[in-house]
């Protein structure tokens, strides 16, 4: 247990575990997308922090595209009815697009996502998440790559937030009595 600005958090997975994880697959993703066209795809805003460690730890060329996501939340849980707030700036047309998320919780978002992706004709379309919670799934998105599972609580930190804060905290953890 540690504490951020007065609010106890439980920590799940500290900075070095993190890293540690980060770096493997960074490593598995060179192994795989080597002589690939790689776009690595970030989802904003909660897989920022992983997205810059993971690009990292990948050692071949590659592109960084943005894009952004909202999922209309009723409570803490998504809706299914996913929009678009900002796009990539160039075609993924012919390119091997590996996504990076932060979390698949319901699965809703990324299934909306790889869907409006696929349609672009990329020559592959991958999943590298650093979290699922699989107790929440409410439809099957495979994930090619992934960091940890976690159980079914609410997590914080290393670019996830709770009402947009939190995010900046660099290990992932869960706070108690939000
Ligand atoms: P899904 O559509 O239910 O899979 O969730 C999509 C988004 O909800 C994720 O990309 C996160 O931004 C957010 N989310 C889901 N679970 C958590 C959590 O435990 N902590 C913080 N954000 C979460
Ligand atoms: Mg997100």
């Amino acid at each position: 247990m540690t504490t951020f600005h007065g609010k106890k958090v439980r920590v799940l997975y500290d900075e070095a575990a993190v890293r540690a994880r980060v770096r493997e697959l960074g490593a598995q993703i060179t192994r795989d997308y080597t002589d690939k066209d790689l776009v690595l795809l970030c989802v904003l805003k909660g897989s920022v922090f992983f997205f810059t460690d993971l690009a990292r730890a990948i050692d071949l060329p590659l592109t960084l595209e943005f894009l952004g996501v909202s999922s209309y939340q009723s409570g803490t849980e998504t809706t299914g009815e996913v929009r678009i707030t900002s796009d990539v700036s160039k075609p993924l047309a012919g390119k091997h697009v590996l996504v990076v998320e932060d979390i698949i919780d319901t699965g809703l978002t990324m299934q909306f996502l790889l869907e409006n992706l696929k349609a672009r004709h990329p020559a592959s379309v991958k999943l590298c998440a650093l979290l699922e919670k699989p107790a929440r799934a409410r439809t099957q998105v495979g994930i090619d790559y992934k960091g940890f599972v976690v159980e079914d609580v609410f997590i914080v930190g290393y670019g996830l937030d709770y009402a947009e804060q939190y995010r900046n905290l660099p290990f992932i953890g869960v706070v108690q009595g939000k």
